[in-house]
This record gives C-alpha cells, structure tokens and sequence, in this order.
C-alpha cells in the first residue's frame, strides 16, 4: 500500500512570521491522519520552519536546487545545504521553473540526479500545458519528461522519489482536472514505468497538483493512481490545507 502525501508548495509567499504562524497552525491541527505531510516553504524561511516541526510528523521540502554541490554559484543553493538544514525532499521541474526560469528536462534530470546524490527525495514535477493538451500531445509530453529522468538516473532511482502530474492550466487557475482526466493520466505515467519496471510503479506516488481545494480533494485522491496532493494556493491557509489531509486520510 502506497502511504498518500500532501505537500503544500508555498511558492513565493509569506513573511517569517506568517510561515511560523502556518506551520505552527498545520501541526496544532494534525491528529495521527494517514497522508505523510510535507511542507515546501520558500528557502529563506526553511529554518524557521524546520525549527517548528522538529518532533511533529511534518517533514521539510525545498522549492528548487542547484545541480552543484559547492562552489561559484551566485545565488544558488544545493543539495548538501538543503540536507544540512533538515530538508527530505525537494521540489524539482516544478512548470514555474520550467516556463519562467528557462529549466529544460535536461537542467531538471541533472538536478534530479544531484538531489539523489545527496539523499534528497525529489518530488519531480511533470505535466502539459493548455496548448499541448489542446493537440493532444499530453502523452507524449508526459512521456518526454519521465524518460527524461528515467535515461539519466535510471528507473530504480524513483524508489527514492514522488511524481507529481500538474497540468499547467490548473496551476493557480482554479481550473482542476477532473477525477477521470487526472486519473487518465496518473495511470498512463504508472503504466509507463511499470514498462520499466513493475515493482517500481506500484510502489511509486504520483501527486495530483493544480488547484486542489478542500471542496475536490476527496474525489481526486480517490482515484486509484492518484496518491496525494501538491497544493499551492490551498496550501497558504492552515484550516484549508489541514481538510486536504484529512480528504486524504
Ligand atoms: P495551485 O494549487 O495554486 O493551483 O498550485 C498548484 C501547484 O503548482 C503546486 O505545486
């Protein structure tokens, strides 16, 4: 049985205060539900928030890596310091970084290779936009990134990570895939990888993200290769992302 997950991508939001008053919200609220709870804060903040959950069942995730460990590299953070500072996971290829920042699949293999060196656990962002969905191309998009990292990391390496299917025009849209194109997809990826290697597409969790609420939670995560969330928006309020995990569990 695959434990679900619901990881709140914070993005770019919030001030020190406001990410302690949210964590310190989450753990008040959490009662022993079943989902594995991840917070994603923005870097700067990831201290504070370590500091909030040490000896709570919440674990820490970063937003993004450098695919160096040390070195000439103004501005960036790596593998060895996002360990150093009690990270589990890591968000990696997240669309943001890929349509803002310029990360194409090789830069987010090489940063997924880079967070396993390190034992991070990336959570390795994939999906289409309204454009290629519109061509009906999601497939091969989809295809496109998993091999990505599946040719440069092998497919035993995503025992050690979660997927995580947003569609780019859900992001922040209010726009959500229904539980039956979700799904579709969700089950092509594991039907992809089981290619690969069944043991590890059964075991592996593929996140739904692309706003998820309180109110489509529980139909998402009931599908049967749907096994958790990566929330953003939702993820911004205590109350709101403490019913997503209790959807979940
Ligand atoms: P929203 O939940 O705000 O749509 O964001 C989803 C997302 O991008 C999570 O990484």
């Amino acid at each position: 049985m695959r434990q679900k997950m619901v990881a709140g991508n914070w993005k770019m939001n919030g001030t020190s205060n406001s990410a302690r008053d949210l964590v310190s919200g989450i753990k008040a609220g959490l009662n022993g539900q079943s989902p594995e709870v991840v917070v994603c804060p923005p870097f700067v903040y990831l201290p504070i928030v370590a500091a909030e959950i040490a000896n709570s069942a919440i674990t820490l995730s970063a937003q993004n890596m450098c695919d160096q460990d040390v070195g000439a590299y103004t501005g960036e953070i790596s593998g060895p310091m996002l360990k150093d500072i009690g990270c589990e996971y890591v968000i990696l290829a997240h669309s943001e970084r890929r349509a803002m920042y310029g990360e194409t699949d090789e830069v987010a293999a090489s940063k997924y290779a880079a967070a396993l060196k390190n034992n991070l656990k990336p959570i390795f962002c994939i999906g289409e936009t309204l454009e290629e969905r519109e061509q009906n191309i999601t497939e091969d998009v989809i295809a496109r990134q998993i091999d990505a990292i599946i040719n440069t990391s092998g497919v035993a390496s995503l025992a050690n990570a979660v997927l995580a299917y947003e569609p780019v025009w859900a992001i922040g849209t209010g726009k959500t895939a229904t539980p039956d194109q979700a799904q579709g997809v969700h089950a092509f990826i594991r039907n992809r990888i089981a290619g690969h290697d069944a043991g590890i597409a059964e075991s592996l969790r593929i996140l739904y993200g692309g706003s998820m609420n309180p109110a489509n939670a529980a139909d998402l995560i009931a599908q049967p290769d749907i096994d958790g969330g990566l929330i953003g928006g939702a993820s911004l309020k205590a109350e709101d992302f403490l019913a997503i995990i209790n959807a979940a569990g």
